[in-house]
Formats: structure tokens, C-alpha cells, sequence
């Protein structure tokens, strides 16, 4: 009978030259399958004599576990020899953890705005969209701002021209120009809010941007009245803050608007005064009032039928409020660090 400490170094020997996996399988078979070396070893035994039988058994099971584990040492160094290969090859490294996945967060305007959205599509507003680059004529004049209103002077933007095309565009000051585009379009009595993008040509600071977020609002019917306007300003209030907020209303101008007002909220994190309200205790937040005769002509509708009122909700003022933000510049400004947050 062959000595099975010579089989071992042989079969060592195989196995450190073998090639690849399959070799390693085949002298795997060969030296400790069924019918392989060990297995006769194994069946040879009760012709031995007695004396021997207990040495020849013990030696059959070393040589298959010091195979078995040759066989594993192997495989490992072939298979990262493999992936090392693959990894030159081609630049990918199959022993690298897979990149975290980063998830995104919503921005905070597009948070507010979602939540906003909810809020007034609960009580059958629409949520409506109009151009960025628009028509002077819908910016100003057909909301009662001719040409020569000083109240231009307020809202001096972006200028842009179209070739080939006399009309007169710009970057939209305001959401207000929806108004029109709306009564143009829809069957009245409607309700509709529209947020989106606004822009000035400011000079930017921390309370100025060239680029900030409005959300209008529009409620066209019959016999609408300041009352309306005011209960739907609180039910506005009360969803933002989630608490009843006191208001008051003084006059404030606005050409497409008649009367119109300047609505104060009572300071939602004080009561004695803050940084928030300047030691005031209210916040000027939501210009608005009865839109103008003018203005619901311009849209297409009879103002001796048709009433109605309007809103202009500072968004990126409201987000400031909310999360205690104290630089426009924040929002726009694209930092991860700030983003991250939210
Ligand atoms: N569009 C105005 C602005 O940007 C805000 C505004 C005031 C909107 C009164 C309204 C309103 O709808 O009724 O300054």
C-alpha cells in the first residue's frame, strides 16, 4: 500500500500547480470522492491485520482533511487572484463594499409648497402654473400697472426680447400674472392658487434675491367680500402655523387691487416681541385684497357680475419663518451643508 504521507505531498503538488477551479475539483473527486484514493484506503482496512487497522484509519482521514483544506487555501488565492485580474482589467474592484446610496431630501420651498398645496386643494382651490419668461403685458399692464405707473418702479426685473417677435418679455416680478391667464381660461366661479418662481433686479442681501418663490392666490365669484378674504386668510394661518393666529389688516396699495390690504399675523413665536417680528409682535406676511374692476375686465369678465379676491403669499419668506432661515441667499444658493438639513 502506498504511504499516504507520499500521496499528500503529491497530491499538494497537483494542487499548487492547478490551474484553475475545475482542476481543483477534479483532484478533489479523484483523491476524496466516493471512489476516489481515501475511499479505498478506507474499504481496504478489514483485510489488514487487527493491529493495523486503527493507524491505517486515522492516516485515511488526515489525508483527506489535509486535502481538503490544501484544496480550500487554494481556491482563495486563486479566486482573488481572479478578481485582482478583473479589477486591472477593467477598473472595477468586486472586493469594494457597493457606494453608499445617498438618498435626497425635498427642498424646503418644495416642502412648504406640497404642504400648501394640500392644505388649499382640501377646500377646492386648483393648483395652477404660469410662464416665467412672460408678457409685460400680463405682469403689469393688464393688472392695472401701465407703462408710465410708478408702481413699475417697484418691481424692475429682467428685460428680454424674442427674435423676430415685437412683444415685450420679461422675467416675471410676481405670481399675479397668473390672475389673468386664469380668468382668460376658466369658467368662473373658480379658486386657484399658483406658486412658482419670481424675479427682480435686485441688489441681493440677506432679506433680497434676484430669484424667489410667491404663491398667488385667486378666488373669482359672485358677491365676494373682505369677510371672505379674511377667513380664508386665517384658514391659511392656521395650517401654516397649526394654531388659531390673530390678524389685522391695514390698507396697503396695490394697483390690482381695490381695496387692498397689508395682513399681519400675529407673531406665531413670541408674545412680547422678537427677532422674528422686529419686537412687534406681527409679521407682515400676506399682501391681498378685492381684485380690481379693471383687472377682471382684462380677463375677460364683467366686473358687475363677477367678484372676487386675490393673495400674494411671500413663500420664501414663509420658509424663513418656518425653519428660523435668516438669509434668503440660503435657499438658492445650492450648499449641501444647508440643504442637508432638511
Ligand atoms: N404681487 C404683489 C407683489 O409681488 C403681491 C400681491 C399683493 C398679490 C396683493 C396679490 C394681492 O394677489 O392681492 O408685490
Amino acid at each position: 500500500m502506498t504511504d499516504t504521507t507520499t500521496i499528500l505531498a503529491e497530491t499538494r503538488a497537483r494542487i499548487a500547480d492547478a490551474p484553475d477551479v475545475e482542476a481543483l475539483r477534479a483532484i478533489e473527486r479523484e483523491v476524496v470522492g466516493k471512489d476516489g484514493v481515501v475511499a479505498s484506503l478506507l474499504k481496504s482496512i478489514p483485510g489488514l491485520p487487527p493491529e493495523e487497522r486503527k493507524g491505517a484509519g486515522q492516516s485515511a482521514n488526515e489525508l483527506k482533511q489535509a486535502v481538503l483544506a490544501a484544496i480550500e487555501e487554494r481556491e482563495a488565492s486563486l479566486g482573488s487572484a481572479a478578481l485582482e485580474a478583473e479589477r486591472r482589467a477593467d477598473g472595477f474592484d468586486g472586493t469594494l463594499p457597493p457606494p453608499r446610496v445617498e438618498r435626497g431630501t425635498l427642498h424646503p420651498v418644495t416642502q412648504v409648497t406640497r404642504e400648501l398645496e394640500d392644505l388649499f386643494t382640501s377646500m377646492g382651490y386648483m393648483v395652477l402654473d404660469g410662464p416665467e419668461v412672460e408678457l409685460d403685458d400680463y405682469n403689469f399692464e393688464k393688472l392695472n400697472i401701465p407703462a408710465d405707473h410708478p408702481a413699475r418702479d417697484t418691481q424692475d426685473t429682467f428685460y428680454c426680447s424674442s427674435p423676430g417677435s415685437s412683444a415685450s418679455l420679461l422675467l416675471r416680478t410676481h405670481t399675479s400674472p397668473v390672475q389673468v391667464r386664469a380668468m382668460e381660461r376658466l369658467e368662473p366661479p373658480f379658486r386657484a392658487i399658483v406658486p412658482g418662481k419670481v424675479f427682480r433686479q435686485e441688489t441681493t442681501d440677506a432679506s433680497h434675491e434676484h430669484t424667489f418663490h410667491q404663491m398667488e392666490g385667486l378666488v373669482i365669484d359672485r358677491n365676494v367680500s373682505v369677510g371672505h378674504l379674511i377667513g380664508a386668510m386665517k384658514t391659511l394661518l392656521r395650517g401654516i402655523f397649526k394654531k388659531e393666529i390673530e390678524v389685522r389688516l391695514r390698507p396697503g396699495y396695490f394697483p390690482f387691487v381695490e381695496p387692498g390690504f397689508e395682513l399681519d399675523a400675529r407673531c406665531p413665536f413670541c408674545t412680547d416681541g422678537c427677532s422674528v417680528c422686529k419686537r412687534t409682535t406681527w409679521i407682515e406676511l400676506l399682501p391681498c385684497g378685492l381684485v380690481h374692476p379693471n383687472v377682471l375686465k382684462a380677463g375677460g369678465l364683467d366686473p358687475e357680475e363677477w367678484g372676487g379676491f386675490a393673495f400674494g403669499l411671500g413663500l420664501s419668506r414663509l420658509v424663513m419663518l418656518r425653519y428660523g432661515i435668516d438669509d434668503v441667499r440660503h435657499l438658492l444658493g445650492g450648499d449641501l451643508r444647508f440643504l442637508d438639513q432638511f
